[in-house]
């Protein structure tokens, strides 16, 4: 299908969603009676995102945000009132008729949240092209958008050059965990559904690191629709445009402190639990970002950890039997390549299937910010309970 045509069918659907008040699309959690006291209903009629990038304690006093196809505003309105009457929220999006709804409320926020004009403006242009002045933004958002874009890697580029270096993303959107096949790519109808167009997490990450964010890393997770085995979840991701020169340090090695046992991170370089790492200060600006700083003791020598020093964090899997029960792993960041103390590697996006004492490993706080778990089992299991060999080897 010619990326033209995606794009008016898209946009065709949002322009009917936004003037019927029709409900659509995905899983949010936005707190709607605090919302309404200061957005019209005529906005939040037509929210169609699939998470709260806004609203994730994200966005600070005085900032410049630009929200990626802000359709009816409602995140824009969000992050007006968080960056407060001194910050500047730009809103760009592709379709009129959500452009209007946004454009007729703007005054109506402002007049709610007590500023004498509204710091929001909303701008028509394309996710992949977009009318902003290069280097300008504090922190992008987007809410359910650039997987309906045709290009993402040309929407990835523009989001790094309106990026200011220190800037930063945070994303509600959604991906699968496989390849979307090609019937469903070319099903014109299901591009308005966020279905054809979703990227695997795996391409969706290395996307935006190609464009030169590093640091990408999982805020929320949720599944959302399984379809002919496909299962689509919804995923906020936060990344960073370092600086371009780092700060002069005398930080020269970085000691692993876990839980993972062996991590490598989006540079390539490798790190062993306990060992110190000679680092280089590109490193050390991405190992200085939340949230890989609390993994790592950054040193001027070398500092080695063990398991007697209360720094050394691990989480060993129960010796009992296990059971296989359809769960599947994916690392969502911020590491490209992980290895937990049960002989798993884990890579970027790529789902591994794990047992029933590796998902409780998995949900222990320490690990489970660093995954989405979803479940590839029919309706019902009955697996028989396996006792792993003392090596590890069954899981
Ligand atoms: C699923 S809606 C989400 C709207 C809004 N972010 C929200 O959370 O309610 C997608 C919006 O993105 C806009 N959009 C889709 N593709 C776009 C593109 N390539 N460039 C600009 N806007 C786009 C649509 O017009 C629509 O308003």
């Amino acid at each position: 299908m010619p990326i033209d045509e995606i794009t008016q069918k898209v946009s065709d659907r949002y322009a009917r969603a936004a003037s019927t008040g029709e409900q659509m699309c995905c899983p949010t959690s936005y707190d709607m009676a605090d919302l309404q006291s200061f957005i019209p209903e005529e906005v939040l009629k037509v929210s169609y995102g699939c998470g709260t990038p806004a609203g994730l304690k994200t966005v600070s006093l005085g900032e410049t945000v630009l929200d990626i196809g802000s359709g009816g505003g409602i995140d824009c309105f969000e992050a007006s009132r968080l960056v407060g009457p001194t910050g500047h929220v730009i809103g760009i999006d592709m379709t009129d008729t959500m452009l209007a709804i946004a454009r007729k409320n703007a005054p109506v926020v402002a007049a709610n949240l007590g500023y004498a004009s509204s710091n929001v403006e909303f701008r028509k242009g394309m996710a992949d092209a977009m009318p902003v002045i290069d280097g300008t933004i504090d922190l992008i958002i987007s809410n359910c958008v650039i997987n309906l874009a045709p290009d993402k890697r040309k929407v990835f580029r523009e989001m790094f050059r309106v990026a200011k270096p220190g800037g930063r993303f945070t994303i509600s959107d959604i991906v699968a965990d496989q390849p979307v096949p090609q019937y469903l790519v070319h099903d014109a109808e299901k591009w308005g559904d966020c279905l054809s167009g979703a990227l695997t997490l795996t391409d969706y990450m290395a996307g935006m690191v190609g464009a030169g964010f590093l640091g990408i890393h999982l805020i929320k997770t949720s599944p959302w629709q399984k379809i002919d085995g496909i299962h689509f979840l919804s995923v906020t991701l936060t990344g960073y445009k370092l600086p371009a020169s780092a700060p002069r340090s005398d930080i020269r090695y970085a000691t692993l402190r876990g839980p993972f046992s062996r991590v490598v991170d989006e540079l390539g370089t490798a790190y062993l639990r306990g060992i110190p790492q000679p680092i280089t200060p590109d490193t050390l600006n991405l190992l200085r970002q939340a949230p890989l700083a609390s993994h790592f003791i950054l040193s001027s020598s070398p500092l080695w950890l063990d398991r007697a020093d209360d720094r050394w964090t691990a989480v060993y899997p129960a010796d009992t039997p296990c059971t296989w029960q359809g769960h599947f792993a994916l690392l969502a960041g911020p590491f490209v390549e992980a290895a937990d103390d049960d002989h798993h590697v884990y890579r970027r996006g790529e789902p591994l299937e794990i047992c029933s004492k590796t998902l409780h490993v998995l949900e222990a706080d320490s690990y489970a910010p660093h995954f989405a778990i979803i479940n590839r089992a029919g309706q019902h299991v009955s697996c028989e309970a396996v006792t792993c060999a003392p090596t590890g080897s069954c899981c």
